[in-house]
């Protein structure tokens, strides 16, 4: 059985902290955060042991896999330092979205996880649902055809104006990843970003995408959105079929283009796979503990992640200099 800890006792670390209590994989078995109350009562509430320091609790635990979810500077300044501290104690790191903030400390962390034989995750728990999979299962079925275009809509309330860029590298993570989950790896990314006249920080975007298979594809996303409509919408349209993903994981419909009939999963009540928001991160973490249980390379892994911050650092830039970016400007 693996041995976790959870670094980062906010909101989602208690998430993580209440999967891992339940998940038959793994035992948690302490938490840290550098604010003593919040540690003491997250370690209350699970009965583990509370640290306040990273190097106590590497120094005092024998730990399989950490997570990391603190927050920072577009929630993902803090990430990197215990991430590193982690990888270096020769732990698995599953880090919280956005990986980090900083694109060459994105590249880092990939790079010092690579170099010690170490897996690296991340937490894109959009992805981690029934539907997503059966999505994309159709597209290895070819029930989809050959991919051409790929609309995608993310769009919450989030008031946050901490930095002109929080609403790109905070949110964009989650749905560039679904987008790169159906359509692959990203070529080049042009894009134009708003805001109301309430908002001071560009908290609309419209990103366009051509990806290294030709598909081309469009991000809508917002920070001024109403969440009890609907959160996440990825459609997918290809030259047999094209389905879709309503919700995370709400609906899922088929549409193919040689028959009235179209096909539709629903799982809302009783099925099998997602009821609620929280159970993203019930099938990620499951998702995380069974890769590293059994010795693969994960899934959502660092270098995933960084694929997908890529593409929102290359928006960006795209909007500041008033061009389309190559993702292998960024990536090299
Ligand atoms: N995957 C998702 O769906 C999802 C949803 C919301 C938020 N998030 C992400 O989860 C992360 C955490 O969000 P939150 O709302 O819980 O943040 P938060 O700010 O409430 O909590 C972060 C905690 O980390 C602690 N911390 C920071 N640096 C530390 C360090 N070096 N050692 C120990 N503790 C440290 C802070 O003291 C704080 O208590 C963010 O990166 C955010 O983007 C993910």
């Amino acid at each position: 059985m693996l041995r976790v800890a959870v670094i980062g006792c906010g909101g989602i670390g208690n998430t993580h902290a209440r999967q891992y209590a339940a998940d038959k994989l793994c035992r948690l078995v302490a938490v840290c955060d550098i604010l003593k109350e919040r540690a003491d009562a997250t370690a209350a509430r699970f009965g583990v042991k509370a640290y306040y320091d990273v190097a106590d609790l590497l120094a005092g635990e024998e730990l399989d896999a950490v997570s990391v979810a603190s927050a920072g500077v577009e929630n993902g300044g803090d990430h990197y330092t215990p991430a590193v501290q982690c990888l270096e104690a020769g732990k698995h790191v599953l880090v919280e979205k956005p990986m980090s903030n900083d694109l060459e400390k994105a590249k880092a962390m990939v790079n010092l996880a690579r170099a010690r034989g170490l897996q690296l995750g991340v937490d894109l728990n959009h992805r981690y649902v029934a539907p997503a999979a059966k999505a994309r299962a159709w597209i290895g079925e070819g029930r989809i055809g050959e991919p051409l275009l790929c609309n995608m809509e993310l769009w919450i309330g989030n008031p946050n104006e901490s930095s002109p860029w929080f609403h790109m590298r905070a949110l964009h993570s989650h749905s560039v990843d679904v987008m790169r989950y159906f359509c692959g790896d990203v070529r080049r990314v042009s894009a134009f970003l708003g805001h109301s006249s309430k908002r001071t920080i560009w908290s609309n975007c419209v990103v366009n995408m051509e990806f290294e298979n030709g598909c081309l594809g469009c991000l809508f996303g917002s920070y001024e959105a109403a969440p009890r409509h609907g959160i996440e919408r990825c459609e997918v349209l290809g030259t047999r079929g094209r389905f879709v993903l309503d919700n995370v994981f709400e609906d899922l419909q088929l549409f193919p283009h040689d028959s009235d009939e179209t096909l539709r999963h629903r799982w809302t009540m009783m099925g099998s796979g997602a009821h609620s928001f929280e159970d993203t991160f019930k099938n990620r973490l499951h998702a995380w503990l069974d890769e590293l249980q059994r010795g693969e390379t994960v899934s959502g892994s660092g270098e995933e992640a960084l694929r997908a911050m890529a593409v929102v650092e290359a928006a960006i830039l795209s909007f500041r200099e008033r061009r389309w970016v190559e993702i292998s400007e960024l990536l090299g």
